[in-house]
């Protein structure tokens, strides 16, 4: 078959691309000039809530808006009811994942008892089956724990990925301490109780050994921090998410799908995070995919709870404000969504999405898979339709059925 579609992909891609292509018949409606095929994302960051909170997302709406997003795979946090801190715990959420997932699903293990940081959870029984250990939601505030549970980590050979929050600087509020909060009259959450955890925990892997990666670095100290450690050769990665890199304190309303944690910050800041995308100090992009009910995002910036969903715009917004902006080339964007968290968590390259990165839509949260309806990117345009994603041998989306 003369192939039409544009392969935006290494050689391994290409043959696996070639490969389903010849195997699968249908997928030849996508064989278009119209079209780009990329590799399939990876994101090892979101929240699919079930066990303990399925009115938010289950592991079936969850993985169903990563593939409609073009996702493969994503690792999902261990904030749940049962807390994955034993086999047995673990097993919950093993059993949603086995029977609903329509993508590669890879849990995380807690690193403490119910991630209340007291505790060790039990990491050596549930090492086969974990990604990574992660408290994720708080950060392990007593260092004894945290350099107890990364020796624990780095004789299993796990990575551990840290939630950076120095709760005694948090400031008991939920928006960034700056022009804002002052503006309106409200308390502010400091860059230090990001920046703080994260210097202690980058001191801690070096002591240690053990490989760190730091979940949603939203500051500019935190980029240099990891700069610096990365420059001495201690094992670091990180993460940051599509709102850091678009947004700051300058966009936010009074509306719930503004306040995540940690929160928008100053255009320092975004500079920051942009420039360490650009050169390499950061190396994924996060979705931080954090599903609530439309109730419990209806309350404000002061009632509501903590988070936006992510997976459903994250390449869209990615593309459009980035690539299309020559911020960053297509490739650099597919090593941060693609290459880069798989190599970092061993994670097989699976899979691809077929995207028409010409068409122009809206964001229109109502068109989510996710329960999560809660987005700063709500009504902004965006080039980047995904039209289908194929995975261990079958479509697992498609926009158009055929
Ligand atoms: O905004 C957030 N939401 N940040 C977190 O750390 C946790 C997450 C959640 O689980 O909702």
């Amino acid at each position: 078959m003369e192939r039409k579609v544009h392969i935006y992909a290494d050689e391994t891609l290409q043959r696996y691309v070639e490969n389903a292509f010849s195997h699968d018949p249908s997928l030849h409606v996508y064989n278009d000039p119209s079209l780009t095929i990329l590799p399939g994302f990876c994101d090892v960051h979101v929240h699919f809530r079930e066990p303990g909170f399925s009115y938010k997302e289950t592991i079936r709406t969850g993985s169903l808006a990563a593939a409609h997003g073009g996702y493969t795979a994503v690792c999902t946090m261990p904030n749940l009811n049962p807390v994955p801190d034993s086999l047995e715990h673990l097993q919950e959420e093993m059993k949603c994942i086995a029977k609903d997932a329509v993508i590669d699903v890879y849990p995380y293990g807690a690193l403490t008892r119910g991630e209340k940081g007291e505790a060790m959870a039990d990491l050596r029984e549930m090492t086969p089956y974990v990604i990574a250990f992660s408290d994720d939601g708080h950060g392990v505030q007593s260092e004894e724990m945290m350099r107890s549970v990364m020796k624990k980590a780095a004789s299993l050979h796990k990575i551990v990925a840290a939630h950076c929050e120095v709760n005694a600087l948090l400031g008991g509020s939920c928006i960034h301490d700056g022009a804002y909060a002052r503006a309106h009259g409200m308390k502010g959450i400091s860059s230090a109780s990001e920046y703080e955890e994260v210097r202690r925990n980058i001191r801690l892997a070096e002591e240690t050994g053990c490989s760190l990666h730091i979940c949603h670095v939203s500051t500019k100290e935190s980029v240099q921090l990891v700069r610096e450690a990365k420059r001495k050769g201690i094992d670091v990665t990180c993460e940051t998410a599509p709102h850091y890199l678009i947004f700051t304190e300058n966009d936010l309303q009074d509306e719930g799908r503004w306040k995540m944690n940690p929160p928008l910050r100053t255009e320092e800041d975004r500079k920051a995070l942009i420039q360490g995308i650009q050169d390499g100090t950061i190396d994924c992009i996060a979705t931080d995919h954090a599903p609530h009910s439309i109730e419990e995002k209806s309350r404000g910036l002061k009632g509501s709870a903590m988070g936006v969903a992510g997976l459903e715009t994250a390449f869209p917004i990615l593309y459009t404000y980035l690539v299309k902006k020559n911020i960053i080339s297509l490739r650099r964007l597919m090593e941060l969504m693609a290459y880069h968290p798989r190599s970092r968590f061993h994670i097989p390259m699976e899979g691809f999405a077929v995207f028409n990165l010409n068409e122009t839509v809206q964001i229109h949260s109502e068109d989510f898979l996710s329960k999560g309806r809660a987005t700063p990117f709500e009504n902004m345009s965006v080039n980047g339709v995904c039209e289908a994603v194929y995975t261990k041998g079958k479509i697992v989306w498609q926009k158009k059925k055929y």
